[in-house]
């Protein structure tokens, strides 16, 4: 331990930091709150802020702070990553255990030791220690090559940056696992992106793929994803000796020792029956997990019978994968409709004669759009088989065409309405785009999703303005825009059928409050496309408000941290069109409160004149900021940024693929920086807000 003060502290941070990662997001048994956590954390960033020597490559600050990342390189396993066989009965797990005892050649009647363990449904991962440090993370890829995903799997919370070793470190160690997303991780991501108008992803476990593939950590970080490590490889010890626990037990109390998440619900089994009465147990028990499972992995738990048994070409003979059925039932389908969303989206839905699947009643289906229809043939009339998998929403997986009437008798394939079911425009599609829409902007049936988004409780907070109320609303012509909201009275309330005299008040009063809500419900209110919470809340505290939005070019929209060029795009089209621009006007008047307090995130007050007279040019691309951004961070600071390198350059920033400036830089003398030295220059903290 040293002797300086700032480095102890900074050493006792980050151990306390770590015990309450590992408490939160491994353990899942929290000690603090998360504000005394967030408080630890501050501490250690403006420490290291102050002392960046002191910055150190496991440093939990250092999660989200990873190099250019341009795509990713495939890297080979030392060990290639082999599959599962499936059992997807019984009698195939029964098969598996004869032929394992018949492999290691034992006497009838004795039985087999097993490892089982939950089935995580999410994709497989390798990890790399050296000396304890996290050094690598790799997709599984064909099993042979997988990508090299580091910077990715660093921002996920559960996966240590370092090993806890009450012992000496090992020199190198593998292991293997899964990444997954929790369900309620799932859920608020789609919630966003639903309310943002993009595509809801299908399942976690698409999600969970879809997050590691981006090449923004601090997205992943978001996210919210998780881990769990179930296969240690035999790794080197201090002096690069071989070292292997006798067993996979022992394996992975070792993982969980070390301080990786290791699924706590795996069980030893005395022979093939505990491993049956264990899998009946997880079939049913599974909803109760916060996470998706889709099986249990049956595993020889004796290392060294793992070896006499060997492995074929694709799977180790040592293990089983039992799959769970997915659960399906078989319905009639009464009829397909559509519907029409808050963007105008009008899409196909299956009507259903209620069926009992997966411990719910369904009565409808997701249909896509009129394509997937199209390409599974599914008729208002036919019986169905529906399906409750992974997916979160039930889908018809085919119709039984057996069952379907033949000739006259038979139902006729579903046509698209070719316009909107509750306005009667015209419905367009752009190209090759599967969705058709309703362009007319006072379409009833938009304006009723939208004003009950705008109501909805991350919005407005308009509490008890429901769908009969606001459908009577629209209906009357009382509304036609949210602004109209503010001018309704508790007379005209009155005359709404199940409205009594206390209710309208409550309702005005309710109406009236809302004013006093920032900006940024108001601008996540008002459905812009791709618009989510989050994004509303960061325009928001950079811009003010409505006048500092309506001011700001599409460059300066592009340039706020965590706001990309389709939302900027987005906003930017939103805010040049008249028609909305006349419905602020219209919030305004009525008394809605278009600002809110200002808080820039780069450009904070304390840091702002620390660059001053120094003259910065910026080469390749940056990964975790954008050009636009560091050029307003260094001039916020009272720096310059210019375009070409010059003996009165004081700094060169390097980002990935430099050109010929950096060369000018090192012919002249020029102190180049990169990127991480660059934030912490400017004073950008490495990690992005917790998301719990
Ligand atoms: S063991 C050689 N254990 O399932 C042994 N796999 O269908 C490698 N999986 O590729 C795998 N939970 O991605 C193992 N507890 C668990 C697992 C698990 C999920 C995944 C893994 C594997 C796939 C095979």
């Amino acid at each position: 331990m040293s002797t300086d003060p700032i480095k102890e502290e900074v050493n006792t941070l980050r151990a306390v930091i770590r015990h309450h990662e590992e408490r939160y997001y491994v353990l899942h048994d929290p000690e603090i709150s998360d504000t005394e956590f967030d408080r630890f954390l501050h501490r250690l960033t403006e420490l290291e802020a102050a002392h960046p020597e002191l910055v150190t490559p496991d440093s939990p600050t250092q999660r989200v702070a990873g190099r250019a990342v341009d795509g990713f390189t495939t890297v080979e396993h030392a060990v290639p990553m082999l599959s599962l066989d499936n059992a997807y009965d019984e009698a195939e797990l029964e098969a598996f255990d004869e032929r394992v005892r018949k492999g290691l050649e034992l006497e009838p009647g004795t039985a087999v030791t097993y490892v089982a363990e939950l089935k995580i449904d999410g994709l497989s991962i390798a990890l790399h220690y050296r000396d304890g440090l996290l050094v690598r993370g790799v997709t599984r890829g064909d099993g042979v090559r997988g990508e090299d995903v580091t910077s990715n799997v660093r921002a996920i919370r559960g996966i240590p940056l370092a090993l806890k070793t009450t012992t000496a470190v090992p020199r190198d160690v593998e292991m293997r696992g899964e990444i997954f997303l929790p369900r309620a991780s799932f859920d608020r991501m789609n919630t966003e992106r639903a309310e943002a108008d993009d595509t809801p992803f299908a399942n976690p476990r698409n999600a969970a793929a879809g997050t590691m593939r981006t090449l923004d950590p601090a997205l992943v970080a978001r996210r919210g994803l998780g881990a769990y490590l179930y296969h240690l490889l035999e790794r080197k010890g201090v002096g690069g000796e071989p070292v292997r626990p006798s067993g996979h037990g022992a394996a992975l109390e070792q993982l969980a020792g070390w301080g990786l998440p290791v699924e706590r619900h795996w069980r030893r089994c005395n022979g093939m029956t505990e491993v049956i009465a264990f899998c009946r147990q997880w079939a049913d028990d599974r909803r109760a997990l916060p996470f998706d499972i889709d099986g249990v992995v049956v595993k020889v738990d004796i290392l060294a019978d793992r070896v006499r048994l060997g492995q074929t070409a694709k799977f180790p003979r040592w293990a089983m994968a039992f799959k769970f059925p997915a659960e399906q039932a078989t319905t009639r389908l009464l009829r397909i409709d559509v519907e029409v969303g808050r963007t105008g989206a009008v899409t196909p839905y299956a009507v259903l004669a209620p069926v009992q699947l997966a411990g719910t009643t369904v009565q409808r289906a997701t249909l896509h759009n009129a394509d997937d229809v199209a390409r599974k043939d599914v008729r208002a009339g036919d019986i169905v088989l529906v399906e409750k998998g992974g997916d979160v929403i039930p889908k018809i997986v085919k119709p039984i065409l057996g069952r379907r009437p033949i000739g006259d008798a038979a139902p006729a394939p579903f046509v698209m309405p070719t316009v909107c079911p509750v306005c009667e425009t015209l419905l367009l599609r752009g190209e090759d785009e599967a969705v058709w829409r309703c362009p007319n902007d006072v379409c009833p049936a938009k304006l009723k999703r939208g004003l009950l988004h705008f109501a909805s409780r991350r919005a407005m907070n308009i509490e008890g303005l429901g769908e009969s109320l606001v459908n009577q609303l629209v209906d009357r012509g009382l509304v036609r825009d949210p602004a109209e909201l503010y001018t309704l009275t508790a007379e005209t309330l009155g005359g709404l059928e199940r409205m009594a005299e206390k209710s309208a008040a409550n309702l005005i009063a309710e109406i009236e409050g809302s004013k006093r809500r920032d900006f940024s419900h108001v601008l996540f209110g008002l459905g812009v496309r791709h618009v989510g919470e989050g994004a509303a809340d960061l325009l928001v505290r950079r811009f003010g408000g409505v006048q500092g939005l309506l001011e700001a070019s599409l460059e300066e929209i592009e340039a706020v941290v965590g706001v990309g060029p389709i939302v900027a795009a987005s906003i930017r089209t939103f805010l040049d069109s008249p028609a909305q621009r006349g419905l602020l006007e219209r919030l305004e008047k009525v008394g809605v409160r278009m600002d809110a307090e200002r808080v820039d995130p780069v450009a904070t007050p304390e840091v702002a004149q620390s660059l001053s007279g120094q003259t910065f040019v910026i080469t390749g691309t940056l990964a975790s900021i954008s050009r636009a951004q560091a050029k307003r961070a260094i001039e916020a600071r009272g720096g310059k940024v210019t375009g070409s390198v010059s003996k009165m350059t004081s700094c060169v920033v390097v980002g990935a693929d430099p050109g010929s400036k950096l060369d000018k830089a090192r012919s002249l003398g020029v102190e180049t920086i990169d990127e991480q030295v660059f934030r912490k220059r400017i004073k950008l903290g490495g990690m992005p807000r917790r998301s719990r």
